[in-house]
């Protein structure tokens, strides 16, 4: 099935044509769809009735014609699945947080991935109301930034507390307790017949590179084999936010389909460097959607005058998107745009 998607054909770097766009939060405040189903429910209710997200997840495919959609959901549920109650008021805020090693004993061992099960329902409904030639991507939030989320509830504060667990013992008890549930909602969503699995790990960049590679990488690492392993033919997307080559390096020895790359890296270097081990994914700054129509269009020339100094056959595995999601203070008419302009100028 959609074997011959344009993005399926880019996992495969085979791309010919236009790229396929789609972008992380495509679905949001910015979008009047979403305004208008917003006013009627709450944002948790959204995402947990698995008709409401799929009608959430299908609107910006219909008003923008994006070449895939997201699962319409939020990285945070598997937390609340351990214990912590979670509200959106109107940033996430967990009825307890991981202050201390003692805490973790308030996190359920690896509980069921049954009260994800509305994730796999939401898939599926997204799925038949979405045209053949479109695809489908659910996701999970990285590890990392989930434990960052369990201690401090947010990843825009001063995260040195959460950097100190990396060493007193809160990570490594989270991770145990997390592992094993997040690869098993990562298993849901692939069964529930996602075309792409992405994880985002958006505090990548907030812990040093040294504690990358010796404390992180080595439970990603197990994170993604175990899923390999289990769903050999669901892609993988790893996103890391304010991340580089060093980073890169080491995530080309994962079993990583497509690197998502952030709005600090320049695009061409990324696919002279990366290329030929991955499709790459990006990295439109979104702020660039916030303003005015004449500067946008005049960011999207620049970009697209970057992209197209790539080599087609390396181009071939370009999906593009943003270097992380649409803020809410995105303007429609260029998100609108910016998918026609993409078209027009890669074809
Ligand atoms: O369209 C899509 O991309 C799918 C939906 C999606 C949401 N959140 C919906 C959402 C996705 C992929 C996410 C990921 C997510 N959620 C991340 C990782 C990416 C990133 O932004 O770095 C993170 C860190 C979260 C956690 C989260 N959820 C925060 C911090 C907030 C509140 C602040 C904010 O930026 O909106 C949310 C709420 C949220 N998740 C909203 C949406 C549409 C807004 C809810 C509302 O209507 O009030």
């Amino acid at each position: 099935m959609r074997k011959d998607t344009r993005f399926s054909k880019a996992l495969r770097r085979e791309n010919n044509g236009a790229p396929p766009i789609w972008m992380m939060r495509q679905a949001g405040r910015y979008h009047a769809h979403y305004q208008e189903l917003r006013r009627a429910h709450g944002f948790v209710e959204l995402c947990k009735n698995p008709d409401l997200a799929a009608e959430v997840a299908m609107g910006p495919i219909r008003d923008f014609d994006f070449d895939a959609a997201i699962l319409f959901s939020d990285i945070l549920f598997p937390i609340e699945a351990m214990g912590p109650s979670l509200v959106f008021d109107p940033g996430p805020q967990f009825s307890y947080y991981l202050k201390s090693v003692d805490d973790l004993a308030k996190y359920n061992p690896p509980p069921s991935v049954d009260g994800l099960s509305f994730q796999a329902l939401a898939l599926q409904k997204t799925r038949k109301m979405l045209p053949m030639e479109k695809d489908l991507i659910g996701f999970v939030g990285g590890p990392l930034t989930l434990y960052m989320f369990a201690v401090h509830g947010s990843h825009k504060t001063d995260l040195t507390d959460g950097r100190a667990g990396l060493r007193d013992g809160r990570f490594a008890g989270f991770m145990e307790k997390l592992l094993p549930l997040l690869l098993a909602n990562m298993v849901l969503q692939a069964q529930a017949g996602c075309d792409a699995l992405a994880v985002f790990e958006s505090c990548a960049g907030d812990i040093d590179v040294d504690d990358y590679r010796h404390i992180y990488l080595p439970y990603l690492s197990k994170l993604l084999q175990d899923f390999k392993n289990m769903c050999p033919n669901t892609p993988l997307i790893y996103y890391g936010k304010n991340v580089g080559t060093a980073h890169f390096d080491m995530v080309a020895h994962l079993p990583v389909t497509v690197l998502g790359v952030d709005y600090n890296q320049n695009m061409s270097d990324v696919f002279t460097r990366y290329g030929e081990r991955f499709s790459i994914q990006g990295n439109f700054d979104p702020a660039h959607l916030t303003l005015p129509a004449e500067d946008f269009h005049k960011h999207l020339e620049i970009f697209l005058e970057d992209m197209m100094r790539v080599p087609q056959h390396l181009r071939a595995g370009w999906i593009c998107g943003l270097g992380h999601g649409v803020t809410p203070h995105a303007r429609q008419e260029n998100v609108r745009d910016f998918v026609q302009i993409v078209r027009r100028v890669c074809a």
